[in-house]
């Protein structure tokens, strides 16, 4: 069995779990038969150890909040790492503590190419504007690529979309790839037709899935993977479809979800 289908939670829903290495995670997509996935994780100031990925597994994390030390490196929101599988164990420490997005995962597909380790401040990158999709126009979307997998073996980037993304048609075609897609919302909002997500909102969403239709009130900034491809390919419904601008939560989730994943949640902040 792979990872499930969740489109979407916000994670604001989710339970801590307490992982007896003195950090805590909530678990947003997990392989039932690896134990493998995304979680975050928040590391309490002082001593906090995540527990050493299993053999054959890389390590990926974006810091969220907070400042972690991690072999001697100090780093603070929006540092992204990638630990190839076989890295030795690391030496974290957290002063203040510190909330991280982490992904644990077998490679895909192996290659001969060794996958290099990671460590960079995605705030000194620029952004790549070139790439638009033109049925994506409306959000007006730029890109930092932060890893490319060896043997196209995915990508993992920030996506960010201007506020007032709205086409001037009524309506869109729905998407779909022959690649997964995952998601955490780091700050920001898009409306799709399983509802309204902020920040903290999650999805993974297995290959072969029709999607869409997505818009932006307000802007976004999101931390994104495509995993099994280095490059997003989209194929496009003939059939457009009517853009609902104030969609309600509907998010598909999977079988023996916490049902407070599927409560409602605070929409909108009140004044
Ligand atoms: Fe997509």
């Amino acid at each position: 069995m792979a990872r499930p289908h969740v489109e979407f939670v916000q994670s604001q829903q989710v339970d801590w779990q307490e992982e007896g290495t003195g950090t805590a995670v909530k678990p947003l997509n997990i392989d039932p038969d690896t134990g493998d996935g995304t979680v975050l994780r928040r590391y309490p100031a002082g001593v906090g150890q995540a527990p050493a990925p299993r053999p054959g597994t890389s390590m990926e994390f974006y810091v969220l909040d907070g400042a972690i030390n991690i072999d001697g490196h100090e780093l603070a929101p929006h540092a992204y790492g990638y630990r190839p599988a076989g890295t030795p164990s690391l030496a974290w420490r957290s002063d203040k503590g510190a909330l991280l997005l982490e992904i644990r995962e077998e490679r895909p597909v192996p290659t001969g190419e060794p996958d290099p380790a990671i460590l960079i401040n995605s705030l000194a990158m620029p952004w790549d504007v070139s790439t638009y999709d033109p049925q994506l126009r409306h959000m007006h979307n730029a890109r930092k690529v932060l890893r490319l997998g060896s043997g196209d073996s995915g990508r993992t980037f920030l996506l960010a979309g201007l506020p007032h993304g709205f086409p001037e048609a009524p309506d869109l075609p729905l998407e779909k790839h022959p690649h997964a897609e995952e998601m955490f919302m780091i700050h920001g909002e898009m409306k799709s037709p399983q509802g309204v997500m902020r920040d903290g909102a999650y999805f993974y969403r297995p290959p072969g899935i029709w999607h869409g239709l997505h818009v932006s009130e307000f802007g976004f900034l999101m931390f994104m993977r495509s995993p099994g491809a280095n490059r997003i390919s989209t194929h496009w419904s003939e059939q457009r479809h009517p853009i609902h601008y104030r969609p309600s939560f509907q998010p598909v989730l999977p079988e023996g979800a916490p049902t407070s994943w599927s409560a409602p949640h605070s929409d909108r902040p009140t004044y």
